[in-house]
């Protein structure tokens, strides 16, 4: 279990006072709080390390190892060798460089699928590539409890498949997709798996070498962290893209993906969120495995809270919840509409309450189109962190049930 004071203690951002009260930060899928290691990281970075890559002197030295500090933390977080991973600007700018590379080696013909259930940047990196004469397949989901249409999935397969392109959770509507049942699919066509982990690393322990996808995303702001992106790429697959590079860029993993300089404060700053997630473990051990017990403390306190989150909002008049039900193995992100009412209107006066929601797509475009709701603005998003709490939970519906009176 989380340790709720100490935990809060860590989020200087909590202290805010809205409308009279703590703010209420239900915002995490759009980017979580940030704890005080990581400021300090990044400032400390900043302050004692300062430097450009490869130079023969002190500061340059330092900030080399405050590098190949942020990459053994992402492996320590991922469950990979710290050859496998690479940084980038966000999640997006990876995907479309993955994209690019992969695409090289493709015929016209080839084909790739997407869902309809996933984020725009795991679609348009690869829809794009119908350009050059690739066949893009996609992938429908049930509403409203909004999970995979496998079985689609699978009549999608063909001896051309070459990438499959999904989600791991959604940051929509919480959906987690059977990971193992879509790796199982792709290998049977010896297509590989590019696995979007940006809504699921957040929430739940991860290991990609028991996932057994090829190459899995995710973005360190999502996780008490800067605004950078990583990459995981499976060692034998990274090292066959033939990726867009600079002449006098290594050619090696992970640098290959990486062009220019990369953001130094924000890699310090990932490695310290790392360091947060492992310091919310209660037990003792190498930072892998209490990564490993901080994230499965994370689940454990994230996932209450959603379950009376869904059961107080389909107690209340002209609310509608989206997403997989209340028990269902699903993220803490809890999306619904209000008969009547426009998601930002409901939003906004929330914000105004000191209740901090995103309404609208959130960039899951298709979805929200599926689910028919883009006249009325889309959905309401509410998103966990550990440093929210049931008695947030209570007001919030209190709160709520006023709103829409
Ligand atoms: C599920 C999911 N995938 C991808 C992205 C894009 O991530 P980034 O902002 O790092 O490009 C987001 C951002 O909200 C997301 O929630």
């Amino acid at each position: 279990m989380i340790d709720l004071t100490y935990c809060r203690a860590q989020f200087p951002a909590l202290q805010l006072q809205v409308a009279g009260r703590s703010a209420v930060f239900f915002d995490g899928p759009g980017g979580t709080q940030v704890p005080r290691n990581v400021l300090d990281a990044i400032t400390g970075y900043l302050v004692h390390s300062n430097a450009n890559a490869g130079g023969r002197f002190h500061t340059s030295r330092l900030s080399d190892e405050r590098l190949a500090g942020a990459r053994q933390a992402a492996s320590d977080l991922l469950g990979c060798s710290s050859r496998e991973v690479a940084f980038g600007a966000n999640m997006t700018t990876l995907t479309y460089a993955l994209s690019r590379a992969i695409a090289r080696d493709l015929a016209p013909g080839d084909e790739l699928i997407v869902t309809d259930l996933d984020h725009q940047a795991n679609i348009c990196p690869w829809t794009v590539l119908e350009e050059q004469g690739l066949v893009v397949h996609r992938v429908p989901f049930a509403a409203p409890e909004c999970v995979l249409d496998y079985r689609a999935l699978e009549g999608k397969l063909s001896k051309r498949t070459k990438v499959i392109a999904f989600g791991l959770a959604s940051n929509a509507v919480g959906t987690v997709n059977d990971a193992a049942r879509v790796v199982a699919m792709a290998r049977s066509v010896g297509a590989l798996t590019v696995a979007d982990g940006v809504h699921y690393v957040p929430h739940f322990p991860v290991d990609v070498k028991a996932l057994g996808v090829d190459f899995l995303l995710c973005s360190a702001y999502k996780f008490f962290g800067p605004h950078v992106g990583l990459m995981y790429g499976r060692e034998e697959a990274f090292a066959k893209l033939r990726t867009y590079r600079l002449r006098p860029q290594h050619r090696e993993i992970p640098f290959r993906l990486e062009t220019g300089t990369l953001n130094h404060e924000g890699m310090a700053g990932t490695e310290a969120a790392v360091d947060f997630i492992a310091g919310l473990s209660p037990v003792a051990g190498d930072r892998r495995q209490r990564v490993g017990a901080g994230m499965t403390a994370i689940e454990a306190w994230e996932r209450p809270l959603a379950t009376r989150l869904i059961e107080g909002l389909n107690q209340l008049p002209g609310v509608t919840v989206y997403g997989p039900p209340a028990r269902a193995m699903r993220a803490p992100t809890v999306s619904f509409a209000v008969k009547g009412r426009q998601a930002g209107q409901v939003a906004s006066r929330l914000g105004e309450l000191g209740f901090f929601v995103w309404a609208g797509d959130f960039y899951a475009s298709t979805l929200v189109d599926v689910l028919g709701l883009r006249e009325r603005g889309g959905l309401i998003r509410v998103g966990f962190a550990p440093y929210n709490t049931p008695k947030e939970v209570e007001e919030f519906l209190q709160a709520l049930s006023t709103v829409i009176l």
